[in-house]
């Protein structure tokens, strides 16, 4: 089981909070996609996650910056 953990385990993606409220939503891997989490931020913080074996989508409500290997992003 841990390997299997730890093959899903992909590079941090940090999102930084450009306003009060914004929702970081995690959905679910597997064939039943469902919200799993949702933490919200509040102006100016950061939250740092990965792509887990639970987690294998994420949306982001609200204005932010969000930077993955992938690139930067500028919700506004
Ligand atoms: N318990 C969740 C998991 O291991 C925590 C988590 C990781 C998460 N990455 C996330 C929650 C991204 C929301 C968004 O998958």
């Amino acid at each position: 089981m841990e390997k299997l953990s730890s093959q899903f385990k992909s590079d941090f993606f940090v999102i930084k909070a450009l306003e009060d409220g914004v929702n970081v939503i995690g959905l679910t891997r597997g064939s039943d996609t469902r919200f799993h989490h949702s933490e919200k931020l509040d102006k100016d913080e950061v939250m740092i996650a990965q792509f887990t074996e639970h987690t294998s989508a994420v949306k982001v409500r609200g204005k932010a910056i969000i930077q993955t290997s992938h690139g930067q992003i500028d919700n506004n």
